[in-house]
């Protein structure tokens, strides 16, 4: 059984989600507030790796933390591992990190990512980011709420959400915002 998915992502209107400095200046103080309200409505914050790497988020309000990381490549120096909350590395290396429960898996397939996550106790998950976590779940049409806010800035340099993936027919309604677009993302029917 899988838990209760929200996906939540902040975009440039040319669809980059970092630029050179990571995702910060993507997202707004309002988009930063909306993030937060759903942090508060779910059980654990998921995001992989790279995240970690790249932006060392503390990932405020979470009450768990998931950290993807296949490889083993994180250790001890993020905020995410500073113990505050419970925190899990679901990984295919059996290695440790202090104040983290390391989730070792052969398979680490979405599937039984998901259900292990829900075998932990975790009945809702928000997922964060970056792009490649981001992109499993919507080739595999797996999740119950996605939201992109779209910020109408363009950014140059950075990762862009949607690459190698061509999607048909999204089925979207545009939520208002202040200072941006927020698209709830329905359904993704179809895609290559
Ligand atoms: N704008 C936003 O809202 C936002 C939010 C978050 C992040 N970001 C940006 O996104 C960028 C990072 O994105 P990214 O696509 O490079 O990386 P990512 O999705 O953060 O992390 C990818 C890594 O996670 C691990 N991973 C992924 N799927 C896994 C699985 N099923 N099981 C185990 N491990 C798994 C892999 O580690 P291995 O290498 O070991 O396979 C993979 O390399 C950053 O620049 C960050 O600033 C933006």
């Amino acid at each position: 059984m899988f838990p209760y998915i929200i996906i939540n992502v902040a975009m440039s209107i040319n669809g980059k989600i970092s630029s050179a400095n990571g995702r910060y200046n993507i997202s707004t103080e309002e988009d930063i507030h909306r993030t937060m309200n759903l942090r508060n409505r779910v059980d654990a914050v998921l995001i992989g790796a790279n995240t970690v790497m790249v932006d060392n988020p503390i990932l405020r309000n979470a009450k768990n933390r998931i950290i993807l990381d296949a490889k083993f490549k994180l250790n001890e120096n993020f905020h995410v591992f500073d113990g505050s909350v419970k925190t899990y590395i679901f990984s295919l290396k059996n290695k440790k990190i202090n104040n983290t429960q390391t989730v070792v898996l052969e398979d680490i397939s979405l599937e039984n990512i998901l259900n292990k996550i829900r075998d932990l106790g975790i009945e809702t998950i928000l997922v964060e980011g970056g792009a490649n976590v981001i992109n499993q779940f919507i080739h595999k049409n797996i999740f119950n709420e996605f939201y992109i806010f779209i910020n109408p800035k363009i950014v140059l340099s950075g990762k862009s959400l949607f690459e190698n993936i061509e999607i048909k027919d999204m089925e979207y309604s545009i939520l208002k915002s202040d200072n941006g677009i927020l698209l709830s993302i329905n359904r993704i029917p179809n895609m290559r």
